[in-house]
């Protein structure tokens, strides 16, 4: 056996060493996205940077799906990671679900590559084949688009079937039954209309049921795992919990869809069924709160990884007020009237996927980061414990200021093009060429730079934590 405190893949199992690999991709997609967003958002300030070598579309694009692929990457490695903790017995097909993830990750990189050396093109048939299919967030070519279908299912396998042989756990049924809704929508993406409306309605299945159902029901599965992980947490208490903010989460996310279908010419019961129930989906995310709360208190904070555990809890705050406040701000159709594809968007679309989605994986990484270390101290009076403090403060404040920005320079286009200027043309450059709008412009990338900097140290304490620690882990306390 190696020492405490050394990286050695004797430490953890099979669905575990292949968590890694999956992590390890994800985190370097995640500087991607960080390294993207701040070109994009350099072009707001010059508008002629990078003009005709790296076109802003290209930046924005690279940007947002190198974070849907991260977050997924992320996901499936935090379901392989707790498959045989959960099921109790090896993972059946392990060896294919390493082929998998080889053949996903060279697709993803050839279709990086394929966006940036081709950018530009005529808008044809092969074109959907080969470089783009030109749908916001999942718009990887026909060709990749199969081939992602076809690894989804893989690990689809892998998780029922292993669950099957080995035993049934309420995590587990919740995972296996939630995979098959995110893999099977995944597939309303893919279809191709030449009405625009019928194509948005179809993408809005895949954009609005993943985040906001899908999505979310697996993210409260790894929280209910990561709460007894870290905590010590009773399994009864955190599945009765999973159980009731998934009935909500479904209940309310489903026909929430509707706050997409406002104004994009589907019929007009969509106003009240949108706006109903949408106006629900922050109820699940205030017992998500509840339940962290409550579960930190009853344990009195005493985690075995306080890294993950901060995570976690930023998971519960940053979920219930990116996806639930911000997102309520603008979901009643008397108000989306005004603000719908205004920056103020952009502000919910930032601090929902931070808050909700890349916390929870940041938190899965530092769990996988202590036992691939052998299960070391990650407590208090942790060795080097100020690089996973301030990156985590780097991160959430970079966030929270970047929201900020966004949402002054969204309200200042509420105002002035929408309302004032009654969306005109005219009005759409009075509000572009706003100070407001330009303040807005320039304090979000102030913030994504100490965004980036809290995630250059995320990456270095990652690889650092708990080197130089000899003490084994600390046991949470065992109950209440
Ligand atoms: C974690 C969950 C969520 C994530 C990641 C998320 C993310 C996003 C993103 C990225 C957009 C912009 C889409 C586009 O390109 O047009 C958006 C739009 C929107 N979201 Fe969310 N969202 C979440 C939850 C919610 C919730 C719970 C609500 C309501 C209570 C909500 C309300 C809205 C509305 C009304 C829009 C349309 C904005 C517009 O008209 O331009 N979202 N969301
Ligand atoms: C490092 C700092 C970052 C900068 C400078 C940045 C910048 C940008 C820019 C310029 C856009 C295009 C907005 C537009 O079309 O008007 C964008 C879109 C977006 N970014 Fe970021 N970004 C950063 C980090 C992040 C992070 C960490 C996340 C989530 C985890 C994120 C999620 C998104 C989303 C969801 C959109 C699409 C929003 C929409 O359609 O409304 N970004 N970002
Ligand atoms: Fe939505």
């Amino acid at each position: 056996m190696t020492a405490l405190g050394t990286i050695d893949s004797a430490n953890l199992n099979g669905g575990q060493k292949l968590a890694v690999k999956y992590f390890s991709v994800a985190l370097i997609l995640f500087g991607a996205q960080v390294v993207f967003g701040l070109l994009a958002g350099l072009q707001y300030l010059i508008p002629d940077f990078l003009y005709e070598v790296l076109d802003f579309s290209i930046n924005r694009m690279v940007h947002i799906n190198a974070m849907v692929v991260w977050m997924l990457f992320g996901f499936i490695g935090s379901v392989y990671w707790l498959l045989e903790d959960e099921s109790g017995i090896p993972i059946v097909g392990l060896k294919l679900g390493n082929i998998v993830f080889w053949i996903f990750t060279l697709a993803v990189a050839a279709v990086v590559a394929v966006y940036l050396l081709v950018q530009i093109g005529p808008g044809e048939h092969s074109t959907l084949w080969l470089i783009t299919e030109g749908r916001e967030y999942i718009e990887a070519p026909r060709w990749a688009d199969i081939g992602i279908v076809v690894c989804l299912l893989v690990f689809f396998f892998n998780v029922a079937a292993t669950f099957a042989k080995g035993k049934w756990t309420g995590i587990g049924g919740v995972l296996t039954l939630d995979l098959i809704a995110l893999f099977g929508i995944y597939m309303a993406g893919m279809f191709y209309t030449t009405n625009i409306s019928v194509d948005q309605y179809w993408w809005w299945w895949v954009i609005h049921l993943w985040v906001e159902a899908t999505w979310e029901v697996l993210v409260g599965g790894l929280m209910a795992y990561g709460l007894m992980t870290v905590l010590g947490a009773r399994r009864k208490i955190v599945e009765t919990w999973l159980y009731i903010e998934v009935a909500l989460m479904f209940g309310s996310g489903i026909l929430g869809l509707g706050h997409h279908y406002f104004w994009i010419g589907t019929p007009e019961y969509w106003l009240s069924i949108g706006g109903f129930f949408s106006a629900l989906e922050p109820v699940p995310l205030v017992a998500m709160v509840v339940h962290a709360v409550f579960d930190s208190g009853v344990h009195k904070m005493r985690s075995s990884n306080h890294p993950a555990m901060g995570w976690l809890i930023a998971h519960a705050f940053g979920n219930f007020f990116g996806a639930g406040v911000w997102g309520f701000m603008h979901t009643l159709p008397q108000i989306n009237l005004y603000t719908h594809g205004t920056q103020w968007s952009a502000s919910h679309g930032h601090l929902a996927f931070f808050g909700a989605y890349a916390t929870i994986n940041i938190a899965f990484f530092y769990i996988a980061v202590q036992k691939w270390r052998g299960n070391v101290w990650m407590s208090g009076g942790l060795i080097g414990g100020w690089k996973w403090k301030w990156s985590m403060v780097l991160l959430n404040l970079g966030m929270v200021g970047m929201t900020m920005g966004l949402l002054v320079a969204g309200y200042e286009q509420s105002q002035i093009e929408r309302a004032i200027e009654g969306s005109s043309w005219a009005g759409y450059f009075a509000a572009q060429s706003h100070p407001w709008f330009q303040q807005g412009m320039f304090w979000r990338m102030v913030f994504g730079g100490m965004f980036a900097a809290g995630y250059a140290l995320l990456v270095l304490d990652l690889l650092t934590i708990g080197k130089r620690e000899t003490r084994p882990a600390q046991r949470p306390s065992a109950d209440g």
